[in-house]
């Protein structure tokens, strides 16, 4: 017996678990802190009305002989496959029903895909980035090199034609700078991994945050994205569903390396390993789509856009440096008077009972930098930000 020694390499724990674990230490030595949770981005707002309706008309569904539903489709119900077709399409991409493959979330399916790579290839990551790429890559023990994001490029590393790639990661909006890509500054990484047969691993979790102009929400709004990239959604950020795990991934067809289609590897994987995602769940991530849904939802996000705007206001009044928060529910910024983030995170969970996340644990160029989450409550966010400024100005 041999374990996967590639483990041992690894972090202790995983950066939102290390957090965690540091609050509930504080919060047990100090039973009478209101602790304000803006660490990991859960959402706080609950599912829309016409979500629930259509889960509770599928639980009726599931409670009679007639209409009860055992294993569905491994990729997903048609009529959920459908809607996301839809929703696609309204944007300008045309996709078909048979590219889209829904999951239990675009967490999973990040860390499942590369399965159907071989562990021989060199992973291209942006640092700094969501902590799932760098550590799903050292479980296979893969090589990784890592793309530079800082404050000179504004967060948005382009390709380095001396940088030999053959799986690229990107995150836009970034996971945590909040950094968005335009269409146009696709394409380069578009461009690169096609003259080198790489494939890029497009993580658009983010996407209902995209506003401005000329910003992409997918990458299939790039010109030749279907040859060379994968992308991956979840509902979570969109609608609430962090408890309630859906997500979707989309495999090209056009996708292809060494004469076999990406699309069918990855069909192959998840008919064997994974058993789809309940009925009741995807009756419910349906109706996301429907107009109604979609109202509801436009809602909700407008909540987690004024809190974003809330925390950027502040970063605005203390002069402090800082990026996201426009076309994404975080706002990045230079820790002020501290160059090192966990010192930071100690300081502000001490000093205003306030959690953040180091944003060391997001990479190297994260040193020195913290992010908080627009996802918690209108109040929260307000009373944060106030002892904030209160903390600034003692
Ligand atoms: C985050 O806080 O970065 C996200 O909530 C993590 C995730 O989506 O898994």
């Amino acid at each position: 017996m041999k374990l996967n020694r590639n483990y041992l390499n690894l972090e202790e724990s995983y950066l939102f678990s290390t957090v965690a674990r540091k609050v509930s230490a504080f919060s047990a030595a100090h039973p009478e802190a209101k602790i304000l949770r803006m660490g990991i981005g859960d959402v706080t707002l609950p599912l829309a009305p016409a979500v629930i309706s259509a889960m509770q008309a599928a639980v009726a569904e599931m409670g009679k002989k007639e209409t009860f539903r055992g294993y569905g489709p491994e990729q997903g119900y048609d009529f959920l496959r459908e809607s996301i077709r839809g929703y696609y399409g309204r944007r300008g991409v045309d996709l078909d029903a048979d590219e889209i493959f829904v999951s239990d979330g675009a967490k999973s399916d990040l860390g499942n895909i590369l399965d159907i790579f071989d562990r021989d290839n060199t992973v291209l990551i942006p640092d700094p980035v969501y902590p799932v790429y760098v550590d799903t890559n050292i479980m296979a023990g893969r090589q990784i090199v890592f793309a530079e994001a800082n404050a000179d490029n504004g967060f948005l590393p382009l390709p380095d034609a001396g940088v030999q790639a053959d799986i690229i990661y990107i995150c836009s909006p970034n996971n945590p700078t909040g950094a968005a890509y335009s269409v146009e500054q696709l394409r380069a990484w578009v461009d690169y991994a096609r003259a080198r047969g790489a494939v890029i691993l497009y993580d658009a979790a983010y996407e209902c945050f995209v506003e401005g102009q000329g910003l992409a929400r997918s990458i299939y709004e790039t010109e030749g994205a279907k040859e060379c990239a994968i992308e991956f959604c979840s509902f979570s950020k969109t609608a609430g569903f962090t408890g309630t795990r859906c997500g979707y991934t989309v495999v090209p067809k056009a996708l292809r390396r060494e004469g076999v289609s990406l699309n069918k590897l990855w069909l192959r994987r998840q008919t064997t390993k994974f058993n789809g995602v309940p009925y009741i769940v995807q009756r419910g991530a349906a109706a996301v789509f429907t107009e109604e849904g979609e109202k509801q939802i436009r809602e909700n996000l407008s909540v987690y856009r004024r809190n974003a705007k809330r925390l950027c206001d502040c970063m605005d009044a203390l002069g402090i440096f800082y990026t996201g928060g426009k076309n994404s529910p975080y706002v990045w910024f230079r820790c002020p008077g501290f160059s090192d983030s966990w010192q930071f995170f100690d300081y502000l969970l001490e000093k205003a009972n306030v959690v953040g996340t180091p944003g060391c644990g997001f990479g190297k160029n994260g040193q020195g930098f913290f992010r908080l989450t627009a996802f918690g409550s209108e109040e929260t966010t307000q009373e944060a930000t106030e002892r904030i400024k209160n903390l600034w100005k003692a």
